[in-house]
């Protein structure tokens, strides 16, 4: 199938890779010259477990190609996929002058039948507004539907591949048949792909992320009322995690959720719910609790220094918003950071992939270390805010050595807080009990 996919960030070019991969005739359209230039030579803008491979492999068989020729891309396409960003706009809805951009730019060039497939993260009611743009500009017949993304990133080319299902809102029984058959290749094990209509397939998306970044808020909570009651977070979860009705994903109390979905997608909902009179009080409670824990880490490196922060060295690693990613959007590293630095302590970091995304919000402000001990180098504090492998397992002797004072601030909760105290660190984890 001839397929055009208008915008190469993570999901345009996941999906535009994956779709190449499974035999199709992809053209991924962005319009951001340089990052097209990029791809062309298969360097990869983003890091991403398993893409590059995958680029690399379907452009040289020719499956695969990269334009900043958005038009044309479309002109010859039977099924065009809305992959560009939706950011939140000041009252917290989601922006979608990028989508509605994309959409004239398909109506500009639609001389033939084609199927419209919005793939970012819209609010209901996006895909006839999509519909009204395109056919603005022309007077054959498009199908609109719904296509929502669920991959993780740093798993995305794995979540893409083989999901746990494939979500299509559908306007007709034509689309239905094309798009069952364009990803049935990623459900060959049985996983459904469930049609549905449009308004439920868009809200089935921001409500799988609302869902998600709740129980997260939810045990950033419980695992603060540990704190306080002298309970460990981590047998609670294993203990309401073994329930089957509750289960064990997503149950990580953590420094707060970031990334490029959850929070713009909490807020969107929000501002949806209370444009329609039908507000979200919870989520607005999940927003409140997120933004307070992406406080966490200062607030507990600034108590063990009585707030007196001027002139400490603190080292920090991982800035990502989540292991296997570059991508720092609304990352708990970012005010963890800054709070630092405006309280006037040195701040050292280590990211195994963010740094040349890190560069952008730190600029020189910071010290972008080459290895985790050269962070940790002559540091008053560490805190941990990514789950990186490296971070797992260190040589806690070289790091003991390294710093002038042995204090972790694990905002991930990778280690035993008894054995780092035998190893004599001070070691305050979210939620342990340290006794
Ligand atoms: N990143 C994720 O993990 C993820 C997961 C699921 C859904 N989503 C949703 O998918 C959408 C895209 O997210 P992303 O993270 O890939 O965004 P991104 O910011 O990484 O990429 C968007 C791309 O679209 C391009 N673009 C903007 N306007 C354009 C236009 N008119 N024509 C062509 N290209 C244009 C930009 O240059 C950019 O390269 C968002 O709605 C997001 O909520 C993201």
């Amino acid at each position: 199938m001839r397929i055009a996919v208008i915008g190469s960030g993570y999901v345009g070019l996941v999906a535009g890779a994956c779709l190449a991969e499974t035999g199709n005739d992809v053209t991924c359209a962005d319009v951001d010259a340089k990052k097209i230039e990029r791809l062309k030579h298969n360097d990869i803008p983003i890091y991403e477990p398993g893409l590059e491979p995958l680029i690399r492999r379907n452009q040289s068989e020719g499956r695969l190609q990269f334009t900043t020729d958005v038009g044309g891309a479309v002109a010859s396409a039977r099924v065009v996929f809305i992959a560009v960003g939706t950011p939140p706009d000041e009252d917290g809805s989601a922006d979608l002058k990028h989508v509605l951009d994309a959409a004239r730019t398909i109506g500009k060039h639609t001389t033939s039948p084609k199927i419209v497939i919005t793939k970012s993260t819209v609010p209901v009611g996006t895909a006839a507004k999509v519909r009204a743009a395109i056919e603005a500009e022309t007077s054959v017949p498009v199908s609109v539907c719904s296509n929502p993304e669920f991959l993780k990133e740093g798993a995305a080319i794995e979540d893409f591949m083989k999901p746990d299902r494939v979500v299509v809102g559908v306007d007709s029984e034509e689309s239905r048949e094309v798009l069952g058959e364009l990803f049935a290749p990623f459900v060959r094990t049985g996983n459904p792909i469930l049609f549905m209509d449009i308004a439920s397939a868009e809200v089935t998306k921001y409500a799988a992320n609302a869902m998600l970044a709740t129980r997260i808020s939810f045990m950033n909570q419980i695992a603060e009322f540990c704190e306080r009651v002298g309970a460990d977070v981590r047998d609670v979860r294993q203990g309401i995690g073994s329930d089957r009705r509750i289960g064990q994903a997503f149950l990580f109390p953590g420094p707060g959720y970031g990334g490029s979905c959850f929070p713009k997608d909490v807020k969107a909902l929000i501002h949806s719910g209370q444009e329609l009179g039908a507000p979200f009080e919870m989520l607005e409670a999940v927003e409140m609790v997120n933004e307070r824990q992406k406080r966490l880490l200062l607030r507990k490196v600034c108590r063990a220094f009585d707030d007196k922060m001027k002139g400490r060295t603190v080292a920090v690693w991982g800035l990502a918003f989540k292991a296997e990613t570059d991508d720092m959007r609304e990352s708990p590293s970012i005010p963890l950071v800054e709070g630092l630095l405006s309280r006037g302590a040195e701040v050292r970091v280590h990211d195994p992939k963010a740094v040349e995304t890190a560069q952008a919000f730190f600029g020189d402000r910071v010290f972008y270390a080459p290895d985790p001990y050269a962070a940790a180098q002559g540091a008053d504090a560490l805190a941990i805010v990514t789950e990186w492998l490296v971070y797992r397992n260190p040589d806690f002797e070289r790091l003991k050595v390294a710093m002038v004072r042995p204090l972790i601030v694990d905002g991930r909760n990778l280690y035993d807080p008894q054995r780092l105290k035998s190893l004599g660190f001070e070691y305050h984890g979210i939620g342990r009990r340290v006794s």
